[in-house]
């Protein structure tokens, strides 16, 4: 991660430099505990919106969180002056269980302010001009991690920028989805005194980069102290990992009666993370049905366990599967099958 951290508060370090243009204040060191304000409010994300459900986002309090992105701290450097500026951290959201979704990442915010003069005074063309400006340095920066390749801008949407977009780069054959971004939406601009002017935002998810750049198969690998996996590595260098052999898979099933107004499948894998640890591999659905007569609810999950460091002894995982059906029998409406 910071590998790639290094190479993109670089490129825009360059980006600076090359262009005359303001420079890049970098921040790194944020805690990961903002207010449901600075991550929602404040960028305009709906009432409504899943993201604010305590079954996507972590809650300390019913309005302290730990942030799922980095745009939580967008607002407030805006207010504090910075015009230019790339926000690096960790970040925390409830999601599914397989080899790409782990509850911690790291994201990468970046924001630039444009200074009236250097924009047209037709709004229509001073909106291509940042909309231009995004898209350059942002090409710049996928070519800096992924070499010369096809890529193509998709249209998107973000509560926070109007207009919004995706980037996708062509990577081994697929398309692969590297970072949203948009101009600031004007109404953000204007709550924070900066009504007059216009400004673009980023954000880059790094492990999904990591892991197409390195060819790491599995997320939790970042999270390992395996040596086999770590020394395979050095600091600013972009290389292919080896994988080792793996260790053999365990699969435990588990059924349960559940009612859909209090329990969501989130609500579930953050039950197995917390219950089973990171030897879960994955979880997969395999069944879930309406009961035609009682009109119950029942869902069949499959937990696959596996460790990346060594085999699991039954044992073990006998312990894991009954934290997880205990946990889950404590749950509202949860009935075990
Ligand atoms: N915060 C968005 C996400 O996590 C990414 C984004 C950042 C989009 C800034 C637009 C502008 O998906």
């Amino acid at each position: 991660m910071c590998t790639l951290k290094t190479i993109v508060f670089d490129h825009f370090k360059e980006l600076s430099s090359k262009t005359n243009g303001p420079e890049f204040k970098t921040y790194d060191a944020f805690p990961p505990v903002v207010t449901t304000k600075a991550n929602f409010d404040d960028l305009l994300v709906p009432a409504d919106h899943p993201s604010r459900s305590y079954s996507d986002t972590f809650y300390v309090t019913s309005d302290i969180i730990l942030r799922p992105h980095t745009s939580a701290h967008q607002t407030q450097l805006l207010r504090q002056g910075d015009m230019a500026f790339l926000v690096a951290g960790d970040c925390y959201r409830r999601d599914e269980i397989d080899a790409s979704h782990y509850p911690i990442f790291h994201q990468m915010e970046g924001v630039k302010v444009f200074d009236p003069k250097d924009l047209s005074s037709d709004p229509a063309v001073a909106e291509k001009q940042v909309m231009d400006d995004l898209k350059a340095s942002l090409e710049g920066v996928a070519t800096k991690l992924f070499g010369q390749r096809n890529m193509r801008w998709i249209d998107a949407y973000f509560p926070f920028t109007h207009p919004s977009a995706e980037l996708e780069v062509e990577y081994n054959g697929k398309w692969l989805e590297v970072l949203g971004c948009g101009k600031i939406h004007h109404k953000i601009m204007e709550n924070v005194g900066l009504g007059d002017r216009q400004g673009w935002a980023f954000g880059i998810g790094l492990e999904r980069l990591a892991m197409a750049l390195f060819d790491v198969p599995d997320i939790r690998l970042f999270w390992s102290d395996d040596p086999r996996f770590l020394n395979q590595f050095q600091a600013g260098k972009i290389t292919k990992f080896v994988p080792f052999s793996k260790y053999p898979m365990t699969s435990r099933d588990v059924s349960f009666w559940y009612d859909p107004e209090k329990f969501h499948d989130n609500d579930f894998f953050a039950i197995v993370r917390e219950a089973a640890g990171d030897c879960v591999e994955n979880v997969q659905k395999v069944e879930e049905f309406v009961h035609p007569k009682t009109k119950r609810c029942s869902k069949l999950f499959r937990i696959n366990y596996r460790s990346l460091e060594r085999t699991l002894q039954t044992e073990e995982v006998n312990v894991w599967q009954e934290n997880v059906r205990r946990v889950l029998s404590q749950q509202p409406g949860i009935e075990l099958r």
